[in-house]
C-alpha cells in the first residue's frame, strides 16, 4: 500500500518535471550558458555535492555513471532531498564533468 502511494508520486513528480515549462526553460539556459557560466557553477557544485550527498549516503563520485545517467539520477535524488533548482543544477554541472 505505502510502496503505491510512493510510485504514484514519484510519477506525479517527474510528470510535473518534464510538462512544466520551468523544466525546458531551465535546460535552454543551461545550453545557452557561457563557459563562465559553467565555471562558476562547477565550481557551487564541487562545494555543494558532499554536503547535500552525504546526508543519505556516501557521495557517489561523477565517473560513475554517463552524463544521461546523473540526469536521471539528480531528478530522482532531487525529489528524496528536495533540494532547490539552483543547486540541483550545480551539482549536476559537477558530476557531468567528472
Ligand atoms: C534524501 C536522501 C538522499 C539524498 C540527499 C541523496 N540520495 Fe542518492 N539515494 C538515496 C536512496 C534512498 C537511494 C537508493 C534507493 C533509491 O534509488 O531510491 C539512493 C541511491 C543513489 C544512487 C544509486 C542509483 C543507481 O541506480 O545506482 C546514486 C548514484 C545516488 N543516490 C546519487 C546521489 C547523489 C549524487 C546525491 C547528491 C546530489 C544523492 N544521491 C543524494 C537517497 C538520497
Amino acid at each position: 500500500m505505502m510502496k503505491k502511494i510512493f510510485v504514484a508520486i514519484v510519477l506525479a513528480t517527474l510528470a510535473i518535471g518534464f510538462g512544466s515549462p520551468g523544466a525546458r526553460v531551465s535546460a535552454q539556459e543551461q545550453d545557452n550558458m557561457s563557459p563562465a557560466e559553467h565555471k562558476r557553477l562547477f565550481r557551487e557544485g564541487a562545494k555543494l555535492w558532499p554536503v547535500y550527498c552525504n546526508t543519505c549516503h556516501n557521495a557517489r563520485p561523477g565517473g560513475e555513471k554517463a552524463p544521461y545517467e546523473w540526469d536521471m539520477i539528480m531528478m530522482h535524488m532531487r525529489t528524496l532531498g528536495n533540494f532547490p533548482q539552483e543547486d540541483t543544477q550545480a551539482i549536476l554541472e559537477y558530476l557531468k564533468a567528472r
